[in-house]
This record gives C-alpha cells, structure tokens and sequence, in this order.
C-alpha cells in the first residue's frame, strides 16, 4: 500500500522524507516521489522503482529545502512509471498532491476538469486532488482542500502544499490513515508509524472527516465542519518493528485483521446506488456472455481454493458448467478451450509462472481470459485480456489470507455482472446478493473479535501432528483452504476432507482425540453433516464445529462451536475461512513456527 511522509521545519526536508518512506518499504510499493519548496518554486522528482532508483535521480538535482512531502506508490489507477508516481501536480505545478486511497469519482471529475480546461500527465485517480485545488484556491490552501474533499467520493489520505503558502502542509483523512508527529520547531506527517518513530513519539491521529494545518509551530486539528478540534496527544511506546506491524505480533495477524477493510475496498465503486454490480473493468458484451459454453478456473494454491468457491457460486447462479484446475495441471492436459471458454485466472502476485502459463494458453487458443490479481502492472494483469483488481493492498506474510477474501469477493461480483449480462439472474436476487455482500466487513469484524473463542482448541490442536477438517459443497471448497493454512505455517499435517468420502477409506485415521474441524454452515446439507460428525465422533474425535447463527443443532454433537454471522449460504466462505485462518496463526504461534516466512515457501512464486 503507498506511504505518505510530510516535514515542515528547520532541517534539511529532503534526507528526512528519503528516511521516512524507507521506513514504510516494507508495505511494498512500485514507484516512489518528492517534492519540495526550494526557494520560491517547488521542485519535484518522480521515479518508477525503489527508493535507490528515486535517489539516483535526485542526485544530479539541488533539492534543498525546509518543507516538502514525500510518497510510495503502491499502484492502483494506472501502471508503474514515473508519470503515475505521486506527488502529482496542476497545471501550473504551484499544488502539490500526495494521496493514499481510491478517489471513486475520479473519472467524471477528470472529464469535468478537463472541459474546464485543466490537462493531466498522469492516469491516476490522485492527479484530479491537484487540479481540484487549483481550480478552487482562493488563497487559502486549507480551505481549498476543504472543498476538494466536499467534491470527491472514495477515501483518501491526503497532503497538499501550495508555493503560495510556504508555511503549511494541509492534510486530510477519510477512511485512509494519517498521523501527524509533534517536534520543536517542526512537525512531521506519515501515513504510518515507523516513519516518525526516529524523530519523534508525540503524535496526533487523524480520525475520519478531519482536516489538519501542520505548519513548523503548530498543528491546528478540524473537524468536517471546520470547527478546531482539542485533540489527545498520543506517545508512541513501540519499537520500530511493532509499528511496521501495526503492533500485531507479526505481518499475517496484521493481514488477517485488514480483512474487513481489504473486503470494502474490493467492493468499493463496484455497487450502483440501486444495489446491481458494474465491474468497468469486464469488457465482455451481452452477446458473448450469452455464447459462452464453459467457464474454466486455473490458478495455484490459496488462489486454487478461491477459484473452487468460484465453482460453486457460477455454477448456482449461471447455471454454466465451470472446471477448476491447478494451473501446473492445467497447462499440461491439453484442455478444450476456445472462444465460448471464458478463463479466470486467479493470482495475487500476478507473476505466478504457471498461471501466466496457462493465461498464456488459454489466450493462444483463441479463450476470452479474465485474470482476478492484486498488483497491478504484474505479468498477469499486463498479459490478461482484461483485469479484475482485489484492492487487498500488498500481502506481505507468505500465507495468504485477505488476498484470498478478496479474492471471493471478486469473484462474486464477476459471477454478478456475469449475470446481469446474461440476463441469467433477476435483478431483485443480484440486490439480495449485493446487500449481504455489503455486510460482510462487519460480519467479519466481528468473528475477529470473538478470536479468544478458538484459544482452547488451538491449545489441543497445536500439540497434535495430525488433524482433518470436513465439509461438504462449499464447506468443502473452504475445509481445503483451512488445510493449507495449517500445514504452512504450523507443519501439523491436515486433510481437507469431502465429508461423505471419509467412510469410503479415511475414518481408519480418525483415532481418539485427533481434532477435526467440521464445517457445517450450508443448511441444505445440514443433515448430512450431522451423519459424518456422528462418524467421527463415534471414533472418539475432538470436533470443532464452524456453525453459522441460527443453527441450534449441529453445536449439540460436537466438543466445541465457532459461530459464524448469518449469511446467505453462498457467501459463507468469506465468513468461515476467518476462524481457520486464526487457528492456524495460534496454533503456529504456538508451536514456535516463524509465522511470516514458513520455511520452504516464498510469497511469489516465478519458476515451474
Ligand atoms: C498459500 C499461498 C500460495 C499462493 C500460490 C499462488 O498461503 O499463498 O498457495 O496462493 O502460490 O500465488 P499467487 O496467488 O500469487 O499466484
């Protein structure tokens, strides 16, 4: 995700800002920029790559100057390259930008502007904040930011400066954080903590909606109606490590807790205000939906496991046959494909070698492919025939867990505007769909918070090298990807099972006390479950159940329940993947394992 650091003071901007987005590296980003007051002009440079490469550039210039702002991009609305790297600019590079977050309305502001005469270097939704300003300054930078932020829709963590007014940085924040960091004689602002940590731990946190006016001597804090604001100082305790993590022990209890907002963002500008979905980005027309025969999956992994979900959810509601293979198959069994054959692709990374083999295959053979990826400008999203974005931000433990939620989500609303083309699903069923689908941030918020329930089991489970997890129809689709979690990260051996196929060969290895994990959250298949829980329990298993509310019955057979929100069925998985992924962090912790990089894996896998 980008980063934003900001200094007004007497030292030298410049090493400062350079410092500051160094501690913030580890958030992942693509391209990075500066800019700052050298004397009566502002001076900006811009460079796709690491901070070696922006540093590089900046070396044959004179960046000499006691205020300026300082970006990672992480990108979004547009490719790498320098033009997209923030800060961003108006017309007469008197404003300056920098903007975490998405600007939703940012296409027709863009037209807007440039009927107004206004012309843009960039493709980002961020470069419409700079001309924004500059079409609304009056000589006052503050509140024309103010009204920048009345006009535009989305979030934003955002900074501006003004030659006009070498003596402030304003900045702004809605649903995108920003802290300010207190000093004598000099402030700072960051988007996260560990850019401030070496100069200062005297803080104040934006909250939503609050507009700041940071200058060398003060900080004057406002709320959404311009009314000042008394507000907390905050001191710092952590190290910098606690604070790269958000003071989470480590990177994937982090991630699995930026679920909620991972799911928003994905969803984000996706809903009409009538409650249908509009995916922009899906160029396929009426008329070829309605040609298609045959929907095929390919992806490894977790991503393996979301396309499964996938299966499912397109199959009920588009009644289209769908295969899913794991793309290292998949790129070897000759499949039949061809134009009625729409491929999804499904990679985090973007760059995993065997996806981009079988993207690259499908394509030869004349398939439509839609790749579902999280970085933008990856081998995947450049080489795919169109690009379904997951706006998780950058997924830094090898273990996946929000890129695999968002992951679903995409994968609904494709399902959604698949069928909304076909004319394959009534409207009234997509506004049921979409609504639930709206509700599944706080849905999983609160299973996040229930977390200490799972403290017991873990306990059990962690001592144990054997373990199996059940269900059956989506339950199953979800079991194997609580399976791979645990094996990952905690090397305690697990087997996804389809809970009817356990009698026809496995029970033999269902023993006295082994923890099995029983999902059971599809009411159609209720009954069925209750029989295959009786299995394992007749053989003395130490069942945890995953249960959604409203169901009395399935808790009564087993050791332990997790109770997840109510849902519509079919979008459980989102919903019940959450306590898996906490139980195979506990019972990793536990076991001592090195969480964030399990041993024999990597984050993104290039080769065969
Ligand atoms: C498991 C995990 C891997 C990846 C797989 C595909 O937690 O992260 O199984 O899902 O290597 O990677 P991407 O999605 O980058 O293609």
């Amino acid at each position: 995700m980008c980063g934003i650091v900001g200094y007004i003071g007497g030292q030298q901007a410049y090493p400062i800002l350079i410092e500051g987005l160094s501690k913030l590296e580890y958030r992942g980003y693509d391209s990075a920029g500066v800019a700052l007051l050298c004397e009566d002009h502002l001076e900006m440079v811009k460079s796709v790559g690491r901070l070696r490469a922006l540093e590089e550039k900046v070396g044959a210039t004179d960046l000499v100057g006691t205020i300026g702002i300082g970006h990672t991009r992480w990108a979004t609305h547009g490719r790498p390259c320098d033009e997209n790297a923030h800060p961003h600019s108006d017309c007469t590079n008197e404003f300056v930008v920098i903007h975490n977050g998405i600007i939703e309305n940012y296409q027709s502001l863009r037209e807007w502007l440039q009927s107004e005469g206004h012309t843009f270097r960039s493709e980002t939704d961020t470069e419409v904040l700079a001309h924004l300003i500059e079409h609304f300054y009056e000589g006052d930078l503050k509140e024309a930011v103010r009204l920048v932020i009345d006009k535009v829709k989305g979030s934003y963590g955002m900074v501006a400066m003004s030659r006009y007014e070498p003596d402030r940085l304003i900045c702004a924040r809605k649903d995108s954080p920003l802290v300010i960091g207190l000093g004598e004689g000099e402030n700072f602002i960051a988007s996260d903590i560990p850019a401030l940590l070496k100069y200062t731990r005297q803080t104040f946190i934006l909250n939503d909606g609050e507009l700041a006016d940071v200058t060398r001597d003060s900080v004057i804090i406002e709320n959404g109606n311009g009314v000042p604001i008394d507000k907390e100082i905050i001191h710092i305790e952590w190290d910098v490590l606690a604070a790269e993590k958000d003071g989470y022990e480590h990177f994937m209890l982090k991630e699995i807790h930026e679920q909620p907002k991972a799911i928003r963002d994905t969803l984000r500008s996706r809903i009409t205000a009538d409650g249908l979905v509009n995916l922009d980005e899906v160029k396929l027309t009426a008329e070829q939906t309605k040609n298609l025969l045959k929907v095929v999956m390919v992806a490894c992994g977790t991503a393996y496991h979301a396309g499964l979900v996938g299966k499912y959810v397109f199959e009920k509601l588009l009644r289209l046959p769908v295969e899913v293979d794991v793309a290292s198959e998949f790129r070897y069994r000759d499949p039949l494909l061809g134009e009625d054959t729409l491929v999804v692709v499904i990679s985090q990374s973007g760059e995993t070698a065997d996806t981009l083999a079988a993207l690259r295959l499908a394509k030869e053979k004349g398939s439509p492919v839609v790749a579902v990826t999280n970085v933008v400008g990856s081998t995947v999203s450049r080489e795919a025939d169109q690009v379904i974005y997951t706006w998780a931000g950058p997924e830094i433990a090898v273990a996946s867990t929000k890129a695999y939620t968002t992951q679903l989500i995409v994968l609904y609303l494709l399902a959604l505007h698949l069928g909304q083309l076909m004319e394959a699903i009534p409207n009234e069923e997509v506004v049921l769909l979409t609504q639930e689908l709206t509700q599944l941030p706080s849905h999983v918020d609160q299973i996040l918070r229930q977390a200490n329930e799972l403290t017991e089991f873990t306990s059990r489970l962690s001592q144990w090298e054997d373990t199996f997890f059940i269900g059956r129809g989506l339950d199953y689709a979800v079991a194997l990807e609580g399976s791979l979690k645990l094996k990952e990260i905690s090397y305690i051996h697990a087997e996804a099972y389809a809970a009817g196929e356990l009698k026809h060969g496995t029970l033999a290895l269902i023993t006295e006390n082994i923890p099995v994990i029983a999902l059971a959250t599809q009411p159609q298949l209720y009954e069925k479950m209750w029989s295959n829980i009786k299995e394992v329990k007749a053989r003395d298993a130490y069942v945890l159940a995953i249960v959604m509310e409203g169901d009395r019955e399935t808790g009564k057979e087993v050791d332990a329940v997790i109770t997840i929100p109510a849902t519509i069925p079919l979008l459980s998985p989102v919903l019940s993947v959450i306590p898996l992924q906490l139980l195979s962090y506990y019972a990793a912790v536990q076991r001592g394992c090195d969480v964030d990089k399990p041993r024999n894996l990597a984050k993104s896998v290039t080769v065969e």
